[in-house]
């Protein structure tokens, strides 16, 4: 591909303003947005950033969340500032009211204001609450799809972790960044040698072979990987992860069977991400991070700055791209920690920060290790042009059970030469949280 197409097909999978490609595909679903406990009845609204848009969010004196266009319809003053009352969000300059579907209904600075509020609408998105978090959808709001079965989403509610991060980059550099499975062996564990992990742990096949045999394949929900490596007896340890449309990964956090693990990367606008973790386990982690018997150094919990009302305010790491993330130099250099970067997260971040806000792709020099991510884009832009050209809803959109299928994870198996095969058995024997049953593929 030449470098002007290779350019032109990265604005294609950057930009997600209101009527860019991919901006048109993200309107189409449902979009983790914010944490529930952020809104209080009848309290303060927040500003909330989303696909470029800048909104506000509020949850009125009965409990209801709305999610509006900040700026009021009558002279776009911003309804931040907005008095949130019984009957609607007031704005503050005029007095024009409005109920959670944006509906005016009050206009009290005019003669003839009961007349003339039934024509005047804001701009406002449909919500739900699921697990503390407000999904919010923001396309047309006439054609409102069926809420994600994201299976994480079926647990109780408070059995899911969750986490929320900002990133300070485009959204698909941090979607990449998870399904990236060789970075594992350096970026995380560059320090670690296989004679320092327990005999049970399997992170000891990830550190004696740094480079895992890769397979991809197309998935009904986005796309699949599966990276292998031998055991001593000849079996194969396995790494399962997903993209799924149009931000999700699931990388392998654990045993296959037993826990789940989903994060959106929320794109809040070209060059800002909010990460949104949902982890439900039903057993520990099988990796854990030890070396030489002792914690491995570099997995500090994450850290956050309290939150401002700033459009970029909310969930920012204490290591950021302003502070080199606190990088220890003496820890890298005596491979104490290999980046010198705590946290593993904050690992991924440095690198997908670095890239710069929007990278330029045309740069890359993809290697063998990159097909996932050379079959993700492909699969983002061939579902966007479908919906642009043909008007295809992409998937998920209309059929959310394709999501109850897709799970990341850690297996050890005997042979794996069909990988596929090893993983739809396994997910038979899944524990699964509910009894929601997918329909038969
Ligand atoms: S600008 Fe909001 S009521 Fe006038
Ligand atoms: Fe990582």
């Amino acid at each position: 591909m030449s470098n002007d197409a290779m350019k032109k097909e990265n604005e294609a999978l950057t930009r997600v303003g209101q009527g860019t490609l991919m901006g048109n595909l993200m309107r189409q679903y449902w979009l983790p947005a914010m944490r529930s406990d952020e809104l209080e009845a009848g309290g303060s609204p927040v500003r909330l950033l989303l696909l470029g848009e800048k909104l506000i969010a509020y949850r009125n004196p009965s409990g209801v969340v709305g999610v509006m266009d900040h700026q009021c319809p009558h002279r776009n003053a911003s309804l931040f500032f907005g008095r949130n009352e019984e009957g609607g969000m007031r704005c503050v300059y005029h007095g024009w009211q409005f109920d959670t579907s944006g509906q005016c209904v009050d206009l009290p600075n005019i003669p003839d204001g009961e007349a003339f509020k039934a024509k005047i609408k804001a701009t406002a998105y449909t919500a739900f609450e699921k697990h503390g978090v407000v999904w919010v959808f923001m396309g047309d709001q006439a054609k409102v799809p069926p809420t994600p079965k994201i299976e994480v989403m079926d647990a109780e509610d408070g059995e899911i972790e969750l986490e929320f991060a900002l990133r300070e980059c485009n959204y698909l550099q941090c979607l990449e960044g998870d399904i990236d499975t060789s970075h594992l062996a350096f970026l995380h564990v560059g320090n670690v040698e296989p004679e320092q992990l327990a005999s049970s742990d399997p992170m000891k096949y990830v550190v004696s072979n740094r480079r895992p045999e890769l397979e991809v394949s197309d998935a009904p929900w986005g796309t699949t990987y599966c990276a292998f490596k031998t055991t001593e007896d000849g079996g194969k340890y396995l790494r399962f992860a997903n993209f799924m449309f149009p931000f999700w990964s699931q990388a392998p956090q654990g045993e296959f069977e037993t826990n789940l693990f989903s994060r959106a990367w929320v794109p809040m606008d070209d060059t800002h991400t909010m990460s949104i973790t949902m982890t439900w386990r039903k057993r520990p982690p099988t990796f854990k991070p030890m070396k030489d018997g002792k914690e491995l150094p570099g997995v500090a919990p994450l850290q956050l700055l309290p939150n401002s009302t700033d459009w970029l305010g909310r969930f920012r790491t204490v290591q950021n791209l302003a502070n080199d993330f606190l990088i220890d130099r003496e820890a890298q250099r005596s491979n104490r920690i290999f980046t010198g970067i705590e946290n593993i997260g904050v690992q991924d971040q440095a690198m997908t920060d670095s890239m710069g806000e929007i990278t330029d792709r045309s740069r890359e020099h993809l290697s063998p290790s990159d097909i996932m991510i050379a079959r993700t884009r492909r699969r983002l832009l061939r579902a966007a042009r479908d919906l642009e050209g043909k008007g295809t809803p992409p998937p998920g959109v209309n059929d959310p059970f394709v999501y109850q299928l897709a799970r990341s994870g850690e297996l050890i198996v005997e042979n794996a030469d069909d990988w596929q095969a090893v993983y739809e058995e396994h997910l038979k024997d899944a524990v699964r949280i509910s009894d929601a049953v997918a329909p038969q593929q």
